[in-house]
């Protein structure tokens, strides 16, 4: 199957740090990658790439084969790449089904709110009866009305999973969506992430420090190290990988 998305030469400094070196990594349509490596390896820089939160130096990312280096940030949902945050970025005092409704909006925060104040009832109906089919998948239902400030951890990271694929992204992009959950929690979501990517057929790249929850979920597995990519092949291998290994001891493997 073709590309869907194609990152050649992508080159990212922060000053005198190199946060991602001349990496190259193509994802297939309807793969589910994981993205592993130690701290400061570059993972989440990867994904402020493609999000337009981050300007690399030297580099291109193509989607589906379109040119997206340079796209404006807020024109990133309409091309189909939502993510998810490391540190989650809900908004707190709306309830977790309007938070929901806003990964709807293929425009963006302030797209939302213009659009909210005129969007024909028809239209608000139909993006909400979505968000509830979502909140349902999710297992949200019970707290659709909660402000999402406040809620278990557990559950916030499961309704930004919810809103990254409201907006039905061609490329899920998740960065640690098990870090933080309680040992019981780690399982039901690399069940539910696996449902999801089997029934709507979403590209997904996922990146976990949890090597359980990567081995369970995908079959291919990429390491970033300091920037660069060490590794990138089947799951098996890449874990047995010495270079692998060696860069992320301390993981559980
Ligand atoms: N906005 C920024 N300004 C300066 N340096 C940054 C910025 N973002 C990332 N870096 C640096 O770039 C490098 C890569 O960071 P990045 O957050 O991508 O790593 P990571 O692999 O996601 O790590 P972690 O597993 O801890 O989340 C690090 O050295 C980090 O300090
Ligand atoms: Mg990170």
């Amino acid at each position: 199957m073709a590309a869907l998305l194609e990152v050649g030469r992508l080159t990212v400094r922060f000053g005198g740090v190199s946060a991602l070196s001349d990496i190259d990594l193509a994802v297939r349509e309807g793969e589910l990658v994981g993205l592993i490596g130690p701290n400061g390896a570059g993972k989440s820089t990867l994904f402020d790439c493609l999000t337009r939160r981050c300007e690399p130096q030297e580099g291109s990312l193509r989607l589906g084969g379109e040119e997206v280096t340079r796209l404006p940030a807020h024109l990133v949902a309409g091309r189909g790449i939502a993510r998810t945050f490391q540190n989650t970025a809900l908004f707190p005092s709306l309830s977790v089904r309007e938070n929901v409704m806003t990964g709807a909006h293929r425009h963006g925060r302030a797209g939302f709110w213009a659009a909210a104040l005129g969007r024909a009832v028809a239209e608000e109906h139909r993006m909400g009866a979505a968000a509830d089919v979502l909140l349902d998948r999710f297992d949200l239902t019970r707290y659709a009305d909660h402000p999402a400030g406040g809620l278990p951890y557990g559950v916030t990271k499961r309704v930004e999973i919810a809103r990254a694929l409201a907006g039905g992204p061609r490329l899920l992009l998740l960065d640690e969506p098990a870090s933080g959950l309680a040992p019981g929690e780690v399982p039901a979501l690399a069940d539910l992430i696996r449902q999801i990517h089997y029934e709507r057929g979403v590209t997904i790249i996922v990146v976990e420090h949890h090597m359980d929850f990567v081995l369970a979920l995908c079959r291919r597995i990429v390491c970033f190290e300091l920037g660069r990519k060490i590794a990138d092949g089947p799951a098996g291998s890449v874990r047995q990988d010495p270079a692998v290994i060696s860069a992320c001891k301390g993981m559980a493997w």
